[in-house]
């Protein structure tokens, strides 16, 4: 069996990486650990690098076109890992996920009108539909204190109420990392085919599933699914290659996908560039045993965690993903307000994590932590957290401060 090494912390410096270059842009400082935007921070699986080597090996790089091998790849992925069955012609390239979401809020909905998204949320799906100029109406989701789940009452009083001709739908959600169940899928599914509204099912972290448990795409879920739905997937976090830009988008109604597919091809949106084919390709079909054994050591990492912060960290909570790398941490409890935390995580622990209030005000005292990284550097930045909650809140009683 190959042996993969997600231990070996990789200098990442100087590859034009968002996460590491992109700190001091972002956060004012670049002495952070890196813990925000959602890559990974392991070595891709050697049959990726390979291919990529092996195609740029010859000195010709012109223009090129996706073989039948790569869509098949594509098909041959999602019948073994999720029992989903795509036919070629429902099938099409998109230039990336956030792209996939603006091409169909472009297409399918006009200035002002609105789109519902379902926060806290990945913070594109609102800037691209209000950057669009058309209307964010929200149904946040509901959390008991435990756990996370959607609104399907309030969803039926929105629409009814805002009339959206589209909804950008999160499966599985970031930053919870909730796989939603059939049952949800096919109730909002009932609900928006009822009102005439259109779904884009961004499933981007879908082959992320975490403890042996199975993603349900959307288009399967019902046949009200599959006539409202429009699924966009993308090998980029499965496999940790979002750098080659490589997504695809399945429709399976054929009266929503004509139009619209026509659309993308005139406009050569939906045509694949080469390397990215090629990078996926090579995932697809070869790529499974680097993902298994990723998706154990992400599973040990949040078990890590989570482990930590219970004996550590008390008044810290921790939302258990049900997929993904994204830990969704939860400091009310701690008794300072969101500016004192956000200041503790950047001042005191040194740790760039997603600020909660990016996916929504219902992030409020929240921030994400992206652990997919080597365990070693996950054990500092948990020990270099339990000090700066020890002192904050140490420096807090002694001053008796107000919340604010
Ligand atoms: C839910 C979700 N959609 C889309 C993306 C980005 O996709 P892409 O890079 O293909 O635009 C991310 C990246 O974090 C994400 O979490």
């Amino acid at each position: 069996m190959t042996h993969y090494d997600f231990d070996s912390v990789i200098d990442r410096h100087g590859t034009s990486a968002v996460k590491i270059d992109g700190l001091d842009r972002v956060f004012g400082r670049h002495d952070l650990t890196p813990l925000w935007i959602a890559d990974l921070d392991f070595a891709v699986c050697p049959e990726i690098t390979a291919a990529l080597q092996h195609r740029l090996s010859h000195p010709v790089l012109g223009y090129s076109e996706a073989q039948d091998s790569y869509w098949q790849s594509i098909i041959d992925w999602n019948s073994r890992r999720h029992g989903f069955d795509i036919a070629r012609e429902e099938l099409c390239f998109i230039p990336g996920v956030v792209k996939g979401i603006a091409l169909a809020v472009n297409y399918f909905t006009q200035k002002g009108d609105a789109v519902v998204i379902q926060p806290p949320v990945y913070t594109p799906f609102r800037t691209v539909v209000e950057g669009n100029g058309r209307r964010v109406v929200e149904n946040p989701l509901i959390f008991d204190g435990e756990h996370n789940r959607m609104d399907l009452e309030g969803l039926e009083e929105l629409i009814s109420l805002e009339k959206p001709r589209l909804m950008v739908l999160c499966n599985p959600h970031n930053p919870i990392g909730i796989q939603w169940n059939a049952e949800t899928l096919a109730e909002l599914a009932r609900i928006c085919r009822k009102h005439g509204v259109i779904v884009v099912s961004d499933e981007i972290h879908g082959d992320l599933m975490l403890g042996g448990r199975a993603h349900i795409p959307f288009l399967s879920a019902s046949d009200d699914a599959r006539a409202i739905g429009i699924m966009l997937g993308a090998p980029s976090k499965t496999f940790n290659i979002p750098g080659l830009v490589s997504s695809w988008c399945v429709i399976k109604n054929p009266e929503l996908r004509r139009d619209y597919f026509k659309w993308l091809e005139v406009n050569e949106f939906s045509a694949p560039v080469m390397i990215s084919t090629i990078g996926a390709e090579a995932a697809y079909n070869n790529g499974e045993p680097w993902l298994d054994r990723m998706l154990e050591y992400v599973q040990e990492n949040i078990d890590f965690v989570c482990n930590y912060v219970s004996e550590h960290i008390p008044g810290l909570k921790v939302i258990r993903p049900e997929a993904s790398f994204l830990l969704w941490l939860d400091f009310k409890g701690l008794g300072l307000c969101h500016r004192e935390i956000m200041d503790m995580l950047l001042n005191k622990a040194h740790l760039a994590l997603n600020d909660g209030i990016m996916f929504g005000s219902q992030g409020e005292g929240c921030a994400r932590l992206n652990i997919g990284t080597p365990r070693c550097v996950l054990e500092n930045a948990m020990e270099n957290l339990r000090c700066a909650v020890e002192c904050v809140c140490r420096e807090k009683h002694n001053c008796n401060c107000n919340k604010g």
